[in-house]
């Protein structure tokens, strides 16, 4: 962003704002990425600026539009942010043309656009409707959305193949810090992996074990109960999108790296909103796991104590709840008082770890999930692609 000057340039700022909805408040329940976005936003003050995010994917409870976004950032900016529920249609073109210098617009989700939901090549995102509408009326793009780096969307791939664009100041520190941290890695290779995004988690394992970044992967969260399904462990079905198929690569996976993986031996469940711990060979039908047991927390946290390198994303259960936020507590004390090389991925993580004041003892804390997960197991990432070909292409003109 340094080597250019944006002052009076309509900007368009693609940041990743997608935040943890409380389900039955239906209110922002982490407010981290909208916090880090500031940083770029502060950055482009003499700029008109245009933000635009995804929140939640279609179909799911998190799907919601961005008005409570711009709440929120507003009052972090402490300046008037202007909202159009709208992404691509007129109400949003008409928005951007009438912005002023040093002026915030935010548009709608940008999954309202049904080009927004699918996978591009570069080549083709920049042919996309959402791209060659909106491009007309920007300057610049400025990219700063890291936790989707790993996605092709238009709204990411798409804009830098027509317009000059840059990285803004997360992605910037982001690509500086992990580039430093990967040169010095050490084995062992310790993965502490939760989260609810399944279908790609298991992709992403696959990869960080062929590419000899997890020595031993310990499983916290949905991710441990298809495991233990898989094991034929937990006994009942859990519930959840393509189960069979999620749960057959889990089998497929324990199969081919049989002494990588790590699941719970205890956990515990909320019975009328008491924590009752059990033994998983315990565990009746409908019982829901919120948090790992004592015994798994001490058998992870000796895993963790013999690493080289940890990297821990996704909260080990329910830990909003004061209840079931012992796994999560417990892990990442056990990841921050390592001497290992340390990563903390995901808003909640990096949420809890400042709660509990740890932030200070770790290598490098990031709100992006998948992605990150993604760029340690050595993938490129899109979204970088697409930044360095524009880079090249700035360049040569
Ligand atoms: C994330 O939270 O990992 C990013 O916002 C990407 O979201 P997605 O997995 O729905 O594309």
């Amino acid at each position: 962003m340094d080597d250019f000057d944006l002052k009076g340039k309509t900007v368009y700022l693609r940041v990743d704002l997608n935040c943890p909805i409380d389900p039955e408040t239906m209110e922002i329940s982490g407010t981290k990425r909208i916090e880090e976005a500031t940083e770029t936003l502060k950055a482009l003050s003499e700029a008109k600026v245009v933000v635009a995010s995804h929140q939640g994917r279609v179909g799911n409870k998190d799907y919601i539009g961005m008005d409570k976004h711009a709440k929120v950032l507003e009052k972090l900016m402490n300046k008037k942010v202007k909202y159009v529920e709208d992404v691509i249609g007129e109400a949003a073109q008409n928005a951007i043309k009438n912005l002023e210098d040093g002026e915030i617009l935010l548009l709608d989700n940008l999954r309202l656009c049904a080009e927004e939901n699918y996978e591009f090549t570069l080549e083709n995102a920049a042919k996309t409707i959402m791209v060659t509408r909106l491009s007309k009326l920007f300057d610049f793009c400025v990219l700063d959305c890291f936790p989707s780096a790993h996605r092709t969307h238009p709204s990411i791939v798409g804009f830098p193949q027509v317009i000059h664009s840059c990285a803004g100041r997360i992605v910037e520190k982001e690509v500086e810090n992990l580039g430093q941290i990967m040169t010095v890695t050490k084995a062992p290779h310790v993965i502490v992996l939760g989260g609810s995004k399944v279908p790609d988690r298991l992709v992403a394992i696959k990869k960080l074990i062929e590419n000899g970044r997890a020595d031993h992967v310990l499983l916290t969260g949905l991710i441990a109960n298809v495991f233990m399904r898989a094991q034929a462990r937990i006994k009942s079905p859990l519930g959840i999108k393509r189960e069979e198929e999620v749960v057959a690569k889990a089998h497929a996976l324990i199969g081919e790296y049989p002494d990588v993986f790590a699941t719970p031996v205890d956990i515990a469940i909320d019975k009328d909103g008491e924590r009752v711990e059990m033994d998983v060979r315990e565990m009746g039908k409908g019982d829901k796991i919120y948090d790992l047991g004592p015994k798994t927390v001490e058998y992870y946290s000796k895993l963790i104590a013999g690493a080289g390198t940890v990297f821990i994303s996704g909260p080990a259960g329910f830990f909003e709840k004061e209840n079931f936020s012992f796994g999560t507590k417990e892990l990442l004390s056990s990841v921050a008082n390592s001497m290992a090389t340390t990563i903390v991925s995901g808003g909640h993580l990096t949420t809890a770890l400042k709660q509990q004041g740890l932030a200070d003892k770790i290598n490098h804390i990031s709100t992006a999930g998948g992605a990150l997960v993604r760029y340690l197991a050595g993938e490129k990432l899109p979204m970088i692609e697409s930044l360095e070909q524009a880079a090249v292409r700035f360049k040569a003109e």
